[in-house]
């Protein structure tokens, strides 16, 4: 049987059990550990996984093209980073400033700042320097241990603008071996040219915008941030509609600054996530732990806004299954770091060690409809993985603020190799 690519003699493994799934409630705190453990892939597809001594048995390492010799290291899925504004131009480093001196997100955003300044900026830069720069922040991200990212657009606000960011997306995936996941994110906010009749936004949105990037094929999901301010929830409902019509999938920002019953919205649509949900209401949160809506969870925000978490210990406990992302974008948390997201999910929200782990593979999979596909260390899997300088799990949220990959295999390919301390950190 043929092996073009064996990872041996891991300290430790850490992956879902079998399944394909969600993971929900106290499975979510059951990941498969294998100590001395091997992945053998072939055609970018993992073939086996176990035991070192199990995996050789079936694809012995003299016959494999090649070997890697994992001993003292930690091998888990790439992460899967399910909620990221990747397409941006520009920084907003001065309103990260302005916070600091006590203006609220909230309100930089009413007087013209937030996303709008955002979209000032997407709306100077070409989509040659927009796909150049998602070329860099793709190398950061597998650099961190992402193999998968969802990426949005949003700070176009015009069809034109943001097909721009879209195509970048599609120029830059093609020159990087992340695998990005487009959404469609034009109703992020309303356009200043557009804010003395939000009307005409929304129907610009639903008629043209939506049916126009479909039929491109530049979007795989659709989402609308459905909050106070922002879209209310008979605004998204529409538009989600709409975007079901076309043939997106559908997710939702919802309920980041105020409950305004989005998580609601998204159980009744059967979307494939909500996400945020720093006020959703126990009722919102029932009802989708009722439809096995996805909760994608951004801690990062929380921090950089000095907002309260989300409560993942109640979300777990009602059933709701549960993904973490970075929400990785200039305004509100710029940060790509999945490892850290993970400590913060440990030390703020109180998942435990092996729930992040979960919630930022498996579950995070799911949060991209591709669950069955992505993001466990599995037969039949996508051959993506990564390698930290870590013996076991525990020690990548703990020991933070440091760069613990050594290695990333992207579809059965070795696309990153750094020499570096392995073994005890
Ligand atoms: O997910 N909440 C809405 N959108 C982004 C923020 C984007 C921005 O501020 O540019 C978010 O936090
Ligand atoms: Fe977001």
């Amino acid at each position: 049987m043929n092996c073009d690519l064996l990872v041996r003699s891991a300290a430790q493994l850490i992956t879902a059990p079998p399944g394909s799934g969600p993971l929900l409630g106290p499975d979510l705190d059951r990941p498969l550990l294998i100590p001395d453990a091997a992945v053998a892939c072939d055609g970018g597809k993992i073939v086996a996984v176990g035991s070192t001594a199990e995996v050789t048995r079936r694809y012995p390492e003299k016959e494999a093209g090649r070997v890697v010799d994992a001993r003292g290291l930690l091998v888990a899925p790439g992460f899967v980073d399910s909620h990221t504004h990747l397409p941006f131009a520009g920084t907003r480093a001065v309103e990260f400033e302005e916070r600091a001196r006590g203006e609220s997100y909230a309100a930089i955003a009413e007087r013209g700042g937030g996303i709008r300044a955002s979209v000032r900026h997407l709306r100077e830069t070409s989509e040659e320097s927009l796909a150049a720069a998602v070329v860099t922040r793709l190398a950061r991200l597998l650099e961190q241990g992402t193999t998968t990212v969802e990426a949005k657009s949003g700070y176009g606000l015009a069809l034109e603008e943001e097909r721009k960011q879209l195509r970048a997306l599609r120029r830059a995936a093609a020159s990087s071996p992340v695998t990005i996941v487009p959404t469609f994110l034009g109703a992020h906010e309303v356009p200043d040219e557009h804010r003395a009749r939000r009307e005409g936004y929304v129907a610009l949105l639903i008629e043209s915008m939506i049916p126009a990037i479909a039929k491109e094929g530049l979007a795989r999901f659709a989402d609308v941030f459905c909050d106070r301010g922002v879209f209310t929830v008979e605004e998204a409902r529409r538009i989600l509609l709409a975007a079901r019509d076309h043939g997106l999938e559908i997710k939702l920002h919802a309920d980041e600054l105020a409950d305004v019953g989005a998580a609601a919205l998204a159980a009744e649509l059967h979307a494939t996530s909500a996400d945020h949900l720093l006020h959703a209401s126990p009722a919102g949160l029932k009802a989708m732990a009722e439809a096995r809506v996805m909760a994608v969870l951004l801690p990062g925000t929380a921090l950089t806004l000095d907002l309260p978490y989300a409560r993942a210990r109640l979300m777990v406990e009602m059933g709701v299954p549960v993904a973490l992302a970075t929400d990785f974008n200039p305004g509100s948390n710029m940060c790509s770091s999945m490892p850290l997201v993970m400590t913060l999910a440990v030390t703020q929200m109180k998942l435990t060690p092996a729930e992040a782990w979960m919630a930022a593979t498996a579950n995070a999979a799911c949060a991209v409809a591709e669950g069955a596909r992505l993001g466990r260390i599995q037969e039949g899997y996508a051959a993506d993985l990564a390698v930290f300088a870590a013996e076991e799990f525990r020690q990548i949220a703990y020991h933070y603020g440091e760069e613990h990959v050594r290695m990333v295999v992207k579809g059965g390919v070795l696309v990153l190799d750094r020499a570096g301390p392995s073994g005890r950190t």
